[in-house]
């Protein structure tokens, strides 16, 4: 099928009511686990690497990786760039193949992120390709970004109203209780708010720091606008965990690959798992 934007898979999760997973990937295995779960669930699929796994895996490995796995599937595919804090790097994404970029101006003062994420979608538009902008900031560990609680604040919904009139994005990443990586507690996310945003502002929202949100909470999301959802820490966890297991009860094994197929096995499930709730499954 090849690979398509994020405004094409979007559009149709609005129509539809349903929100699309955008799943984090480093290699080969994660990729592979990921194609494999939405040919298995017939759902449409968003790829995203953040820059940490761009330096760790090559751009040039992930883009070609995504690329064959797309072209071979029989779902739509986005290859998208998770948390994109460098305007080089965008640019270097757009160069390679990405369909969609996400420019993370969440730190910098609200006209300064403004502007940058203005002059990113009006070069990514002109390439075709789709843009996520985040206003509020999301606590937690996202590879190398990391945010104390301390730093971190809700969506503010007049705000998010002037960014997406600015901006010109396609798609929103809002702050409103979510978090990056594992939780301590129960996270409580900030329905009233969603909502007022919502009410603003009537582009695709995106839901980071997914991971540990109970199903509950992420439907009621979905009701009041999300259509796409940020998973890593829960592939990563149903991975390195049975990666462990199986480390430990096959201390002689030296074939990579007995080892790493369980451990792309029980992410797979994961996923399966995350697009059903999401209510993607059945839509490609
Ligand atoms: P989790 O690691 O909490 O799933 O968050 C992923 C994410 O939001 C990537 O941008």
């Amino acid at each position: 099928m090849g690979l398509v934007t994020l405004t094409e898979v979007l559009q149709r999760a609005e129509a539809g009511g349903y929100a699309v997973g955008a799943f984090n990937c480093h290699n080969l295995e994660f990729i592979q686990a990921i194609i494999s779960a939405a040919e298995a669930e017939k759902a449409p699929v968003i790829i995203q690497a953040s820059q940490g796994a761009l330096q760790y895996a090559g751009l040039g490995y992930i883009t070609s990786m995504v690329k064959a796995a797309a072209e071979a599937a029989a779902v739509p595919v986005v290859l998208h760039l998770d948390h994109g804090t460098d305007f080089q790097q965008v640019i270097r994404c757009l160069r390679q193949g990405f369909t969609s970029v996400m420019f993370d101006g969440s730190r910098l003062p609200l006209s300064e992120n403004i502007e940058i994420t203005r002059k990113i979608v009006d070069i990514a538009h002109a390439a075709g390709v789709s843009v996520e902008g985040e206003l509020g900031r999301i606590a937690g560990t996202e590879d190398h970004i990391q945010v104390a609680a301390s730093e971190s604040f809700y969506t503010d919904p007049g705000e998010a109203q002037r960014f997406v009139a600015e901006t010109g994005i396609d798609a929103l990443a809002v702050a409103v209780g979510t978090a990056h990586g594992v939780y301590r507690g129960e996270p409580h996310l900030d329905f009233k708010r969603l909502q007022k945003i919502r009410e603003l502002v009537s582009l695709p929202l995106v839901l980071h720091g997914s991971s540990g949100v109970p199903d509950e909470a992420i439907r009621k999301a979905i009701s009041l606008g999300v259509r796409k959802i940020n998973i890593d820490t829960d592939i990563r966890l149903a991975f390195v965990g049975k990666l462990r297991e199986e480390l430990a009860s096959r201390p002689h094994e030296i074939d990579p690959r007995k080892l790493l197929a369980p451990a792309r096995e029980a992410a797979r499930e994961v996923i399966r798992h995350k697009m059903r709730v999401f209510g993607c499954s059945g839509r490609a």
